[in-house]
């Protein structure tokens, strides 16, 4: 199938186009994972990074969540951090650790230590497996493809993994503004070879995760954090319908508001409603708490009707605020989906 194909369930794309849509288009982020049985019988065969650099495996987790839950969208099986080892940083995934880079980027003289990659060379096991899960949707719904904001993806490289308060990170920040800020360059121009890749692997959307943005108060996000996003944002845009989904970033909508994408992807901290008060007419993506899919299922129907209800002045993707938790059980993540598009069933 010719990568132009439009998709059987476009509802995905017209709703990420602004267009007025029969039901609300549904998936979750980190829909692919450890909540899902079929994932971890996969896992069991091969570690993380494994898994993603095998496009037939890295497909077939991407295809589980579509068929098991029903969503309206596939988003390929990847990592952010990809494109950090790709530049020449040492990745591992420690199970139970999370993500490290064991030799951490940490000021202006360590930049020295990364290369503009050819992505193709060194990460075109993501553009094969991109192909590989488009050729087996057969245009059944879209595929998103995804990466990391310059700021999100430099929180792990120069902390040397996750963090709880990212002191390094901060630290440089405050002492040598313009030193990291040639790290997020670097960052960004690798960032747009990469998502380009993807789109012409045929990525139908694209997401870019800032799951690190709320660390800085808004006047700081603009100072640190835009600049390179733009470009990233400005390298990418036209081909595609972009998303960029902020975590505990409700403090950062009013900077929102100027990004060049078509949807905002916001978490549950404040409802659509208010979120619309301040972006204005944009269309937005989420919010449901993921640790709401722990509760019984009427809870569940129940809090699905009112995020439907305070998202309904204007454009709406249904996602959770944030990836799914590893502890979901499968039948309220169902739940969940089957929930939405049934009571989001009406004349829009
Ligand atoms: O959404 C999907 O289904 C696609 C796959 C996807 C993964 N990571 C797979 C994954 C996506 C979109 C991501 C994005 C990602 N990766 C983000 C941004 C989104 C977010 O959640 O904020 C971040 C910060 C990362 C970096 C990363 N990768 C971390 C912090 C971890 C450890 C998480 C944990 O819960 O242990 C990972 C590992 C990872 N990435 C897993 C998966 C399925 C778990 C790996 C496993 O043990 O099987």
């Amino acid at each position: 199938m010719p990568p132009t194909t439009p998709p059987k369930n476009d509802l995905f794309l017209r709703a990420c186009r602004g267009e007025a849509v029969e039901r609300l288009p549904v998936w979750l982020m980190r829909q692919a994972g450890r909540y899902l049985p079929e994932y971890r019988e996969v896992r069991r065969k091969a570690d993380f990074l494994t898994l993603c650099k095998t496009p037939e495996l890295a497909a077939e987790v991407t295809l589980q969540p579509v068929r098991i839950l029903g969503v309206d969208a596939a988003i390929l099986f990847a990592d952010i951090l990809l494109p950090l080892e790709a530049m020449g940083a040492e990745l591992r995934f420690v199970q139970g650790d999370g993500p490290t880079f064991p030799e951490p980027v940490r000021r202006r003289e360590d930049i020295a230590r990364l290369h503009a990659p050819d992505v193709d060379e060194t990460l075109g096991y993501v553009f094969d497996a991109m192909r590989l899960v488009r050729r087996e949707l057969d245009g059944q719904v879209p595929v998103i493809g995804f990466g990391g904001t310059p700021w999100t993806l430099a929180a792990y490289l120069v902390e040397g993994g996750g963090s709880k308060h990212f002191e390094h990170l901060l630290a440089w920040s405050y002492g040598d503004p313009e030193g990291l800020a040639v790290l997020l360059d670097r960052i960004a121009d690798t960032s747009i070879a990469y998502l380009n890749g993807q789109i012409d692997a045929g990525a139908q959307a694209i997401q870019v995760f800032d799951t690190w943005g709320g660390l800085l108060d808004l006047e700081r996000w603009r100072s640190l954090a835009l600049p390179p996003l733009r470009r990233v944002l400005e390298g990418i845009r036209g081909r595609v319908p972009t998303i960029y989904y902020v975590n505990g970033g409700a403090h950062l909508l009013e900077g929102m508001r100027e990004l060049p994408v078509d949807v905002l992807s916001v978490d549950w901290r404040l409802p659509l409603s208010r979120v619309r008060q301040i972006v204005g007419e944009r269309v937005l993506q989420g919010n449901f708490d993921p640790a709401a899919l722990l509760a019984p299922i009427p809870e569940i129907e129940r809090r699905v009707d009112a995020m439907i209800a305070e998202g309904s002045g204007g454009g709406h993707i249904a996602n959770l605020g944030h990836g799914i938790l590893p502890m979901v059980p499968v039948d309220h993540a169902k739940a969940f989906v089957a929930a939405v598009q049934e009571r989001s069933a009406r004349p829009r």
